[in-house]
């Protein structure tokens, strides 16, 4: 079958991984042009990757041999692109969030089902072996019934790593909505959308030295505490800060009746994916002496590491699997069936991101009102779509 062709519009830090992995490990899909609104940053990327042609976002929109189109441009340029591609017949992959609001996003959403068009967006982080390890020991009922979950992203901010942060601290950024969709979109697509959200919020460094510039002020909260209740009654806390210079407390926990599933960074497509099985633990407390057993409650740790292990991973992808979302849609185009990042995800993960921030504003709780089918759980080698191990590549290529 004849390969799809891709178009790249944004040409900045994150474009190389995309396109390095697209042209070097799926050999799925075709990357033929690419464009920015900085002509020498598409020129440069069509140089680096041999890519046939560099463009404006015009003549990409205009080009006939491209089915697909990836928008890697910052948030707040995210809408009216991506409403340009759908109008221009392309299929759309986006980089997350989706659109700044949650109108913006249902727009595009619908839009995309009016014109027979697909929308997938990242994450796609959810797709890599981590989270997908997880979902087959929840799947097997490795912690019996979900009880709770722990969510906890908590550091200095994206001045620590970006080479030009001041976009993340405006709208579409911050720690919530820069990092919030992949803890979100694991977290959603694991357990089951999220019905109600709390939270307090605020911008708490500042100024804040961005490398770039010095913010007095951001148009956005920097720091977030807050809960969320599942549609399936499960509730755990989100916290994720830019304002916290160290912590020993990063990470996702899910809870259950018989044990619990240390989650990997769902930032990354793959990491080690630990359970504890307590059940299993206390049952072998309950069968030692009293003195000893009194012994063991003070170091309760004392031989539990028999039953906190690291499991193995369901499949080896690689550290940085982006793109594997733009091979799959390609992939359900030409095959009939549905993608599995369609972009309800990512309007349910908008909706929430919203209601933290305007449950902050009213100190309320605030219902979530969007909604998405569980997609099916991915298994690559099953699907035609085995990659081999992508091996530990940055976003930076
Ligand atoms: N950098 C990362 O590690 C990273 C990781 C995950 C996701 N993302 C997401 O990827 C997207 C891009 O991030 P980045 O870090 O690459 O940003 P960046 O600022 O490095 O690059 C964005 C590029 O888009 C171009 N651009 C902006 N508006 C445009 C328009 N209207 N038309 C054409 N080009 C336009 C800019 O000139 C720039 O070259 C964001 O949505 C971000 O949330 C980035």
């Amino acid at each position: 079958m004849k390969k799809l062709n891709v178009g790249v519009i944004g040409c900045g830090a994150i474009a190389g991984i995309y396109i390095h992995n697209l042209k070097y490990h799926f050999d799925k899909v075709e990357v033929v042009a690419c464009s920015d609104l900085i002509p020498e940053k598409a020129e440069e990327i069509r140089a680096k990757f041999d890519l046939k042609r560099a463009c404006t976002n015009e003549e990409m929109l205009a080009d006939p041999e491209i089915d697909i189109i990836m928008n890697l441009t910052i948030p707040k340029a995210h809408y009216s692109l991506n409403k340009a591609i759908l109008n221009a017949g392309k299929h759309l992959y986006c980089e997350k969030p989706l659109c700044v609001t949650l109108e913006e996003s249902k727009e595009i959403i619908e839009l995309g089902h009016k014109l027979g068009l697909r929308v997938a967006c990242a994450p796609d982080t959810f797709l890599g072996p981590g989270i997908q390890t997880v979902r087959k020991l929840l799947d097997e009922n490795a912690i019996g019934k979900v009880t709770g979950f722990s969510i906890n992203l908590l550091n200095p901010g994206s001045e620590l790593w970006h080479p030009s942060p001041a976009f993340l601290y405006q709208a579409g950024g911050g720690p919530m909505h820069d990092m919030g969709p992949y803890y979100l979109t694991a977290l959603t697509t694991l357990l089951g959308p999220v019905e109600e959200v709390f939270c307090y919020a605020s911008p708490s460094f500042r100024p804040r030295d961005v490398r770039t510039a010095v913010l007095e002020t951001t148009e956005i909260n920097t720091n977030y505490n807050g809960l969320l209740k599942l549609r399936s009654g499960v509730y755990g806390n989100i916290n994720m800060s830019f304002d916290v210079w160290k912590s020993k407390n990063n990470g996702m926990e899910i809870y259950g009746t018989e044990g619990m599933i240390t989650v990997p960074d769902p930032n990354a497509t793959q990491g080690p994916v630990y359970v504890f099985r307590g059940r299993e633990f206390m049952a072998e407390i309950n069968t030692i002496p009293r003195e000893e057993f009194v012994k063991r409650l003070m170091f309760i740790h004392d031989g539990e590491e028999k039953y906190y292990q690291e499991e193995p991973l369901a499949f080896v992808g690689g550290n940085n699997m982006r793109g594997v979302v733009v091979v799959d849609m390609a992939m359900a185009i030409q095959e009939g069936r549905p993608h599995r990042t369609p972009g309800e995800i990512a309007c349910h993960i908008v909706d929430i991101l919203d209601c933290c921030d305007q449950s902050a504003a009213e100190h309320r709780v605030v219902e979530v009102n969007t909604s998405f089918e569980k997609p099916e759980a991915f298994y690559p080698v099953a699907d035609g779509l085995w990659l081999g191990d992508l091996g530990t590549a940055s976003n930076f290529v």
